[in-house]
């Protein structure tokens, strides 16, 4: 771990050789298994993060204006709930409209804001954080550029109540098992009177949710084989990036989308970092990435077995997607 200081940003970096070799290891890994898969955090270099950023605009992803619209209506009242003297920290730091949100809404209440971000591309964190700072004379940051498992262990410690945020629905692109295994660590780190806002996308018409994963810009598609682009620059690769199409159907049994990259003719690729040669059949797809799409009763459980429970939730007027505070789950309830 480096820690360092630049204009008043406390950055936190896991190494860049360390960084590397978990790049390498998760490709040769996922890409030596029956079905082949890419860890969808795998997406966001710098160019990823951007191409996300134009995603969120996309007239068919619906996603970030609808939880947007919901925070804009209710942020206020969200802060009011959490208390005086919070601290706000952020995983996914990727929308920087959201965080702006939080931030003046904070601030109408408090004097200072300690705010810590969490982010998986370091350029992309850097830029962000400096143009927060900037804007704002009463923040202070910390700024984390790791997998966000690794820093819930290191979240800075604040008198009194911190605000944790997951937005965006990132938590549909973990598994079940890996989605309560990853709140229940921020569970375990937190106090009785932090809280945990959750944004989630809801299961609706299926026309919707595909037209998000598939828009006529061709976005996505530039997003998912961003992944393939990165191997080419980053360890050698020799992807031939047209061989290679987007795909993302609804899969109902597991209630997700898939982003695929299916090969369009029988092909090899060599990585030089790894010295290995993968082979794929004509059809054969590399799978990079689920959205899970949940509904409230689904979602609370996965709260339940995590260690939480649904202090306040908020919805859209169409139910398309949903905001839940929650809280540690209280061990002694009052029987009366
Ligand atoms: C970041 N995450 C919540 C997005 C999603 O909707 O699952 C990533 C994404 N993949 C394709 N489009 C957007």
């Amino acid at each position: 771990m480096r820690k360092y200081m630049i204009s008043g940003v406390n950055f936190i970096e896991l190494p860049r050789d360390q960084e590397k070799r978990n790049f390498t290891n998760a490709v040769v890994e996922g890409l030596s298994q029956p079905q082949k898969i890419l860890p969808c955090r795998l997406f966001y270099d710098a160019a990823g993060s951007h191409l996300f950023e134009q995603i969120c605009k996309l007239p068919e992803y619906y996603l970030t204006r609808t939880e947007q619209k919901i925070l804009e209506d209710n942020v206020s009242e969200m802060i009011d709930t959490v208390g005086q003297n919070l601290a706000l920290v952020e995983f996914g730091s990727g929308s920087s409209i959201k965080t702006r949100l939080f931030i003046n809404a904070a601030l109408n209440c408090q004097k200072n804001l300690h705010y810590t971000s969490v982010d998986i591309s370091s350029d992309f964190l850097r830029a962000a954080s400096f143009s927060l700072l900037n804007e704002y004379g009463r923040l202070s940051i910390t700024a984390i550029a790791a997998e966000y498992n690794d820093a819930i262990p290191i979240l800075p410690h604040h008198e009194g109540p911190r605000l944790i945020l997951f937005l965006g629905s990132n938590i549909g692109n973990f598994g079940t098992e890996e989605a309560v295994a990853f709140l229940g660590r921020i569970a375990n780190q937190m106090n009785q009177e932090d809280r945990l806002l959750v944004g989630f996308d809801l299961l609706k018409y299926l026309g919707v949710i595909e037209a998000a994963y598939n828009d006529s810009a061709g976005v996505t598609a530039a997003f998912n084989k961003n992944v393939l682009v990165r191997i080419n620059r980053e360890l050698g690769g020799t992807f031939v990036i047209d061989d290679f199409e987007h795909a993302a159907p609804f899969v109902g049994t597991h209630s997700r989308i898939e982003m695929r990259l299916i090969s369009r003719r029988h092909q090899t690729a060599y990585i030089a970092a790894s010295e290995r040669v993968f082979h794929f059949e004509s059809d054969e797809f590399i799978h990079t990435e689920n959205s899970h799409k949940y509904t409230i009763e689904s979602f609370v459980g996965i709260c339940r077995a995590a260690g939480l429970e649904m202090h306040a939730q908020w919805l859209d007027k169409n139910a398309w997607f949903a905001i839940a505070l929650l809280q540690k789950t209280s061990l002694f309830r009052d029987s009366s």
